[in-house]
């Protein structure tokens, strides 16, 4: 069941995802070399609180920390660590999710850690680029699965694939709510969009041809490409209005 979200409902969906975007640019400076995740898990959590928020991530069906930090191959659900350090060269997208007046705003971002091949680089541009796509493809009155045909159509000229396992989500109240976004073509998503509706637009983008995808067995969340290949991953909370899409998570 898709939740349409009242004007009331929508405001607060505004101000979460104003934090979110907040949260995300307050943690930016401090993503660079020889810091861990756990600093920035823990900046994250500090941030989030003193903002009269709450991490969605913590708890949420086991997740043990604040923030989902996915480095290189790691396509999401990275689990912060003090020993994992970034180092240069390296690509990390960080995923922010806070929960505010009972209205969660969701977003992420991968950023670059010093010097980064070019052909790394593209790969993260790309990304940002076929979600800004996928967003652009929303209106009233079309289908769901026309944002996953953007992206596609985006994509697989470049070489690259999209993680099919695993989408965005719609959201409000609840961390993921229906439905399902997939990012490629799928009558799954044969699902007229309608002005209210609020969801996450989050593609994984695989470097090579292969977009399958393993869980760590040892902890039973870090997803990793399965060819050991780069992934990267940028992602918005948007509302469907009567003309288009409103990227919720905005400063
Ligand atoms: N923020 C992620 C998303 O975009 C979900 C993280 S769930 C967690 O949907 F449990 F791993 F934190
Ligand atoms: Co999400
Ligand atoms: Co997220």
């Amino acid at each position: 069941m898709i939740i349409i979200k009242s004007k009331h409902e929508i405001e607060k969906m505004r101000k979460a995802g104003r934090l979110a975007a907040g949260l995300l640019a307050y943690v930016e400076p401090f993503v660079k070399k020889d810091t861990s995740t756990l600093r920035l898990n823990d900046l994250c959590e500090k941030f989030t609180k003193e903002h009269g928020a709450i991490s969605a991530p913590l708890n949420y069906h086991g997740f043990p920390k604040s923030i989902c930090t996915s480095i290189n191959d790691v396509v999401c659900h990275g689990i912060p660590s003090a020993k994992a350090i970034l180092k240069d060269g390296d690509i990390v997208n960080v995923d922010v999710t806070v929960i505010l007046d009972g209205f969660h705003g969701d977003t992420s971002k991968t950023f670059l850690i010093g010097d980064v091949k070019s052909e790394t680089r593209k790969l993260v541009s790309s990304t940002e680029e076929a979600m800004i796509r996928g967003i652009n493809a929303v209106k009233p009155g079309e289908y769901l699965y026309e944002v996953g045909r953007e992206i596609e159509q985006f994509i697989k000229k470049l070489g690259y694939s999209i993680v099919t396992e695993l989408g965005g989500h719609g959201i409000g109240r609840g961390f993921h709510e229906d439905p399902m976004v997939l990012h490629h073509y799928s009558l799954q998503n044969r699902i007229k969009l309608k002005e209210g509706m609020t969801f996450t637009i989050e593609p994984m983008i695989n470097m090579g041809t292969s977009s399958k995808v393993v869980i760590s067995p040892d902890d039973g969340w870090t997803v990793r490409t399965k060819d050991g290949s780069l992934s990267a991953q940028f992602e918005h909370t948007i509302l469907v209005t009567s003309d288009g899409a409103e990227i919720l998570t905005k400063l």
